[in-house]
């Protein structure tokens, strides 16, 4: 069907130009303004109608969220608000609304509630300019690594290694659940599955992204990972897109520059090139904390927040800086944490904000974690305690990234596997790659979705990926 994006239109308007427009309602004023949005901007054209010249039961018919085409004369405005409208000849209904039993509502309405409508909720202005803002940064992830000559690998989705060695993943199986078949000592016979192995949804591309790294020197993944753990908090879901570079010769402070360079490019692509999502967003949260109190409303807009990043650098500490920073503080000693900053613990997300937003009021790279917190290919440091693994940490999300160089020792390789259990059979391709020309490489992992977050200013990662999957709920 022919008609002009609404985008186009509002960028280069032709005056007196008979332009035919689709979109949804997204507002029907004093029976004459229509605010029409086609998903092309997050500018409505405004369409005026001569409500004389239309049958009453047509315009009855343009209620909120209906699907109307319009044609009609391109004008100056002469309202406030836009510089042009539409004056409308013809108006089409190409699709009714009955907002009686329609359940999203012109007025506020609550994140949990458009969650429940997931199929309507890319219709309201807040969410489709965080998906508007969730592809372009998509886009910026490809032309950065494009751009600096990095190849984008595609590794499998179906895995039989646990990359984090965490143990959460999802079965991927086509055995008969209620008999399946059985080895002699009872247990379940693997063997006879679809792979003739088990098999799991990949929480990581990073294994097979070494052996790409250590071929074709940098290359990175960006696909969908799975992990089945059981956390409901604003920040997990079982299913979240990560982008992992993996880099041949770079070292763990190579590493930290890769990921301060390239999150610092996706929030620049952004502040660029989708100002109007982003002001739309910004004066959201001005709106939803006008009645906090003080200290419960953000130190900083939206958007300022966001120049605030790319415009200083990063923190870098080590892990025992951290933990005594942390010990050392005034919300330590006078016990304001809930979990003790201990040497040889996971920091937790209330030590990360700590660090973040009260310490260095910037973003934070902490480097150099106790070996029994982390996973079996980092890099074992001199100390033999540390091992080269590095957490990029943000305001309001903790962390973004987590990253490591990684042990190209054969022989120290080998032990980290067999002190921590993993079956080595397993990995013996993985083993291979230190045996066989083997590098010194790094990489690291961004989860998109946070990031997402962190740009958007959203409160909780279901409202930045469009079907969330999280424990108990897998709906649309
Ligand atoms: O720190 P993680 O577990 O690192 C890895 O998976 C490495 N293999 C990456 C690498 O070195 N190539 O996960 C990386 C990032 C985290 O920093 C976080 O941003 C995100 O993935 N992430 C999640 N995002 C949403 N929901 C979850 N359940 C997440 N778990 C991790
Ligand atoms: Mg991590």
């Amino acid at each position: 069907m022919k008609r002009t994006e609404i985008a186009r239109i509002l960028a280069q308007p032709n005056l007196n130009e008979v332009v035919t427009v689709m979109g949804w309602v997204r507002a029907f004023r004093s029976n004459r303004f229509i605010a029409l949005n086609d998903g092309t901007g997050m500018k409505d054209l405004q369409i005026v109608v001569d409500f004389e010249k239309f049958p009453e039961a047509l315009l009855a018919k343009v209620k909120y969220h209906a699907c109307l085409k319009v044609t009609g004369l391109l004008v100056e405005s002469q309202g406030a608000g836009q510089t042009v409208e539409l004056t409308a000849q013809e108006i089409e209904i190409l699709g009714e609304n009955n907002p009686d039993e329609y359940p999203l509502q012109p007025k506020r309405q609550t994140m949990e509630f458009l969650r429940e409508n997931a199929h309507f909720r890319m219709r309201t202005n807040t969410f489709s300019a965080v998906f508007r803002i969730r592809h372009a940064i998509a886009y910026a992830v490809h032309k950065y690594f494009n751009d600096n000559g990095y190849y984008y690998m595609h590794t499998p989705i179906i895995t039989g290694s646990d990359a984090e060695g965490a143990g959460e993943m999802f079965r991927v199986s086509t055995l008969d659940p209620e008999h399946p078949p059985r080895t002699e000592d009872g247990s379940i016979d693997w063997k006879q599955d679809f792979f003739g192995k088990a098999t799991n949804l990949t929480v990581s591309g990073q294994l097979q992204a070494e052996i790409a790294a250590l071929a074709l020197g940098k290359v990175y993944t960006f696909g969908p990972t799975f992990r089945a753990e059981n956390s409901n908090t604003s920040r997990h879901l079982a299913e979240f897109w990560m982008i992992e570079p993996e880099v041949a010769f770079n070292d763990i402070f190579d590493n930290m520059n890769l990921a301060e360079d390239f999150v610092k490019y996706l929030i620049n692509y952004i502040l660029a090139n989708l100002p109007d999502d982003l002001e739309f967003l910004d004066k959201r949260i001005q709106e939803e904390e006008k009645n906090l109190p003080a200290d419960k409303r953000r130190p900083m807009g939206l958007i300022q927040m966001l120049r605030f990043v790319v415009d200083n650098d990063f923190a870098r500490i080590t892990y025992s800086e951290a933990i005594d920073l942390l010990r050392n503080s005034k919300d330590f000693k006078k016990g304001r944490f809930q979990f003790e900053p201990v040497w040889g613990g996971d920091l937790q997300a209330e030590h990360e904000r700590y660090l973040v937003e009260k310490e260095f009021q910037k973003p934070v790279i902490v480097r150099n974690y106790p070996k029994d917190i982390k996973a079996f290919y980092m890099r074992m440091n001199d100390d033999e305690k540390t091992v080269a693994a590095m957490d990029v940490l943000f305001p309001y999300i903790g962390e973004v990234i987590g990253g490591s160089q990684r042990e190209e020792r054969h022989e120290r390789l080998l032990s980290r596997i067999r002190e921590m259990n993993i079956h080595e059979s397993e990995l013996s391709w993985y083993l291979d790659l230190r045996k066989f020309g083997g590098a010194p490489h790094a990489g690291f992992g961004l989860g998109f979705e946070r990031m997402v977050l962190f740009i958007t200013g959203m409160g909780n990662i279901r409202d930045v990926i469009p079907f969330p999957r999280t424990p108990g709920n897998a709906e649309f």
